[in-house]
């Protein structure tokens, strides 16, 4: 495997972060990733928010019991979905997830630590998530994804999840 393929594989979710503050202008590089994503019918229904309010980012776990590393992330990025733009959302989840990873591989490669946060389909998780940031109506809250630069404890381990059994050739 070269280089690439195993950097690729080295991405893990990052869920404790340095104080090191990231650029606005880094956070936009890697949402850029986000919007090369593949979407249905190349609608790009996507809105991204980026939460840098520390007041904001402490609110997050209150409404979100998986969510607790969001106060000491330097930054959160909520992924939405705009349904003005595509309502089907067996289609608009497919597309905010492509573009929720590319955003976690673009962390990655800039060496920043992510961690993607769930939202969608959870209802109440979702209405308190509109209501905390005043959404406007077109937009659901899809995922969210806490940054920063990783703590130098973390240490990244190969997990090993290569498993031949579950590819399948077919002649
Ligand atoms: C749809 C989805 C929702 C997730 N929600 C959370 C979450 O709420 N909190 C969290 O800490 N991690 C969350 N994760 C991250 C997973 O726990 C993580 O990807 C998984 O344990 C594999 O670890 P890795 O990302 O390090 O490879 C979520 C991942 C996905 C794809």
């Amino acid at each position: 495997m070269n280089k690439e393929q195993e950097f690729l594989l080295s991405r893990r979710s990052v869920r404790k972060f340095s104080p090191v503050k990231i650029e606005d202008e880094k956070i936009k590089i890697i949402i850029k990733a986000g919007m090369y994503a593949p979407s249905a019918h190349n609608r790009q229904p996507w809105h991204f928010i980026v939460i840098r309010s520390r007041k904001l980012m402490n609110e997050i776990p209150k409404i979100h019991k998986y969510a607790e590393m969001t106060k000491n992330a330097d930054a959160v990025i909520l992924v939405c979905a705009d349904i003005e733009k595509q309502d089907d959302s067996g289609y608009f989840s497919q597309d905010c997830s492509a573009a929720t990873e590319n955003i976690l591989l673009s962390a990655h490669i800039e060496g920043i630590g992510a961690c993607w946060l769930g939202v969608y389909p959870l209802k109440e998780r979702m209405e308190n998530i509109k209501r905390l940031l005043n959404l406007k109506k077109n937009l659901v809250p899809f995922s969210m994804i806490a940054l920063g630069y990783p703590d130098n404890s973390i240490k990244n381990e190969d997990p090993k999840r290569y498993e031949e059994k579950k590819i399948e050739f077919m002649e």
